[in-house]
């Protein structure tokens, strides 16, 4: 059972940390609550007691024979602080060691993960960028906070991402079992789900690409340190730490990505884009006739506006769903692809005989990534997280 030390700090977001803290139990986590006396004067010492079914304490007075504010750090395998105030990512940055939390940052060797929480204005503030900028230095993998509604009637960034994707960022970054933030100072573009492209107001034609695979690799990516932005047509909740357009047809899903790709280092095409689109989209819904004509004309291929326009060093990555036919194998087939798209790595995904990729809708996910270098890993049926480490490990490579 891995062990979590969850630290929470003193700010309003302290009440979702309650949820963190389930979604974390639930999953089979072994979780030590450890919060500031701020954080208790938010959520008392009781409900992180039941809920993680362990002793409760800001202070390093109480059982002090136990030793807690060496021993809590040195035992665990993940410490995640949820949420950071700007407080104590001063006190972190600095060393300080006045609680048990603080101690506990010391004292620990595994990796950790901080969720900052604050208003706006000190999130921007000079004091905690050069804060955030030492820890990051150090290892930490400090996570962008939310923009979203804060305390008050004010909104802007610095809300605490939703429970459940912090979870999940924890798992993926216990998964990994490394705290190596080998994308740290890169830039990421990933694209996810399905276009639709629109006939009318009501109508649109999609496909069945969860978007899954694409917010995994974004998730993933910020486990690993780079910022990400997530280029989506997918309705999946937004992915902790990672900065999120919303599109929906392909030509602007192709606007966005361009627009981003300009200052990154690496941009995935996970996304399911439609080569075509209705001619016209009709301004007023479409009344019922006998037969039914659209006229459908070429989307752009962003994967080749992508090459096309790529920058110096920057690792161009995009997927295929193949079957295998009577002229070539879905190998052969994607060596051509390609070749043709002129990218840096391919993930194909073979098309079952049930006619589904592997990939669509599922959690689960088997590819081979073939390499422009002639290189080829295949990777056998695992979670699309492990899948996404797998791409960004040869990403990282290449970079
Ligand atoms: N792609 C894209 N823009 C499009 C279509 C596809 O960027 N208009 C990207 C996808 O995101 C994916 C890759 O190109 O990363 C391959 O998609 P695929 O549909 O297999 O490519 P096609 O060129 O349409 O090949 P095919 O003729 O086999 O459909």
């Amino acid at each position: 059972m891995p062990r979590v030390v969850l630290g929470v700090a003193g700010g309003i977001a302290a009440y979702k940390a309650v949820e963190l803290l389930r979604q974390l139990t639930e999953t089979g986590h072994d979780v030590t609550v450890v919060p500031t006396d701020a954080a208790l004067a938010f959520v008392g010492a009781p409900t992180w007691a039941a809920l993680s079914g362990k002793p409760v304490s800001a202070s390093t007075w109480d059982r002090v024979h136990e030793v807690p504010h060496v021993r809590i750090g040195q035992e665990a395998d993940l410490v995640v602080v949820a949420p950071a105030t700007a407080n104590l990512l001063a006190k972190a940055a600095h060393g300080l060691a006045d609680d048990l939390l603080t101690n506990t940052l010391l004292t620990a060797r595994c990796p950790v993960v901080m969720a900052p929480a604050m208003h706006t204005e000190m999130w921007e503030h000079p004091a905690t960028r050069a804060n955030v900028a030492t820890l990051r230095s150090r290892g930490v993998l400090v996570v962008e906070p939310a923009v979203g509604r804060l305390t008050g009637k004010d909104s802007g960034k610095g809300r605490l991402p939703e429970p459940e994707e912090l979870a999940h960022l924890v798992r993926q970054v216990l998964a990994r079992g490394s705290a190596d933030l080998d994308l740290a100072g890169r830039r990421v573009v990933v694209s996810s789900g399905g276009t639709r492209e629109h006939l009318d107001p009501v109508r649109y034609l999609g496909n069945r690409s969860s978007g899954r695979q694409g917010h995994a690799l974004a998730r993933a990516a910020v486990a690993r340190g780079a910022e990400v932005v997530l280029v989506s047509s997918s309705g999946l909740p937004d992915p902790a730490g990672v900065k999120v357009l919303k599109v929906t047809s392909a030509q602007e899903m192709h606007d966005a990505v361009l627009a981003e790709a300009r200052s990154a280092d690496a941009v995935v095409m996970a996304a399911a884009v439609a080569d075509y689109r209705p001619a016209e989209r009709l301004a007023v819904k479409r009344k019922k006739t006998d037969t039914l004509d659209v006229e459908f004309v070429q989307n752009p291929d962003i994967l080749a506006a992508l090459v096309a326009a790529r920058g110096q060093g920057q690792i161009v990555v995009g997927f295929a769903a193949e079957t295998g036919d009577d002229h070539a194998t879905v190998i052969e087939h994607g060596r051509a692809k390609l070749a043709r798209k002129g990218c840096d790595l391919l993930v194909v995904n073979e098309v079952g005989e049930s006619g589904h990729p592997t990939g669509f809708e599922g959690t689960h996910n088997a590819a081979t990534v073939l390499g422009a270098d002639g290189s080829t890993t295949d990777v056998p049926l695992v979670t699309k997280d492990a899948l996404a480490d797998v791409v960004w490990d040869l990403v990282a490579a290449r970079l």
